[in-house]
This record gives C-alpha cells, structure tokens and sequence, in this order.
C-alpha cells in the first residue's frame, strides 16, 4: 500500500482500491485525485473539506452520511465501534475527543460525533485518529486491532500536541506513526522533528516526517 500525506489531515491510501480520508488541502484542491472511497472523520472544513464537490462514495458517521445522502452522495452511515466493509476495505469507527458540527452545511447543521478511523485492506492497518486529545482507550485500539501505521495530529490548540501524541503513540504501539495536523496555520505551527526523536530515542516506532505530497510505501510485513 502507498500512503500519500497531502497536508493537514488529509492522506490517499493507495493499493487494491484508493482510499481518501479527509479530503481538504489549504489552498489547494484534491480534486485531481480519483478515490474509489472517500472517509471523512467529522464535519469541521478542514476535514469534510471537498467531500461534497468529489461525489464519491463517501463512509462517515451517520449524521454526516445523512447530510451527504441529501447532497446526492452515496453514503455509508456508521458510528463509534462499528465496522463496516465496503468494497473490500474495512472500516472500523474509533472515538475521537473532540467537537464537531457540519461547518459548510446549512446553518444549525448536526455533525454527530467526531471520530477516527482504522481502516483494513491489502493486509494493512491505517489508524486515522481524525482531531482528537490524548485518551487512554487508544491502547484498547492498539490491542484489538494493531494497527501497522497510526497518523496522529500534533498540531495543539484544537487537538493533542506533540507530548501528548508521544503518549499516544505509545498506547497504540504501532511500529509507524505519521505525524499530521500541523503547520497548515500559524495556530497549530509545531516542529516535528523533536517528537520524532523522542519517540525513536525511547522506542522501536519509527517517526516518518512527510511533506504535503510525499508519499511512502507502508508493507505488510515491515
Ligand atoms: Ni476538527
Ligand atoms: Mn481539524
């Protein structure tokens, strides 16, 4: 499988199928990309970001498949816990602690909860922790569904920073963590390359440090 960082929290999962999740870039479109299936992790813009314009098959909490559905989109609704498999990735709804709201709906627009994902195919486990803080039930992911790469935001502000995701990375115990939501704004500017070397100091996880547009091979059996 490749896996593409396109900037913020945006990631294209490349293999069997192609897979989108939170399909925003700064400035920038994500249109040129042609997913088979969009995830989108809650309703703020800088997640939802092009959902609707893509028109792909999107897999999102049910209030947000709701609102897509009535966009035209076909939407496979879920929530927290569950697992989905659709075309022959599986998707498995992971909490997230954060707020939410569909930022670009109609005004009063309910998001449902926000959330992440761990998203299965090709033999590959991709945890997408979507905007969240620290929570200790991040090793219960870690132990019921190993994941082999887990993106984390480290941005602070609106959610973990890079001390609390080193904790998080930790609790998850995958052997590969990508550090994502930070650097888009002056509000969430971090230097990554400190929590990069604290984590492989202290551990085996390997701390990939991407650009927006870089793109890593992630195996089965690294
Ligand atoms: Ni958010
Ligand atoms: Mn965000």
């Amino acid at each position: 499988m490749q896996l593409s960082w396109l900037g913020h929290a945006c990631v294209l999962l490349t293999g069997s199928k192609k897979i989108l999740i939170d399909p925003f870039i700064e400035g920038g479109s994500v249109i040129w990309t042609s997913p088979d299936i969009v995830a989108v992790t809650h309703g703020h813009e800088d997640h939802i970001g092009e959902t609707v314009v893509l028109a792909k098959k999107t897999v999102a909490v049910t209030e947000i498949a709701k609102y897509l559905t009535s966009k035209g989109l076909a939407a496979e609704g879920m929530n927290i816990g569950g697992t989905i498999i659709v075309d022959g990735v599986s998707f498995t709804m992971t909490p997230a602690i954060h707020s939410t709201g569909i930022s670009n709906g109609e005004s009063g627009s309910i998001g449902g909860a926000a959330a992440g994902f761990v998203i299965t195919f090709d033999g590959v486990k991709v945890y997408h922790a979507g905007d969240t803080a620290l929570f200790s039930d991040m090793k219960l992911i870690g132990d019921l569904y190993h994941p082999d790469v887990a993106l984390l935001p480290i941005g602070g502000r609106y959610t973990m920073g890079p001390s609390e995701a080193m904790i998080a990375a930790n609790f998850i115990g995958a052997r590969k963590v990508i550090p994502i939501h930070y650097n888009t704004w002056k509000k969430i500017e971090v230097d990554p390359l400190p929590f990069k070397q604290a984590i492989e100091r202290t551990t085996d996880i390997k701390v990939s440090v991407l650009q927006p547009g870089e793109t890593i091979v992630i195996d089965r059996d690294e």
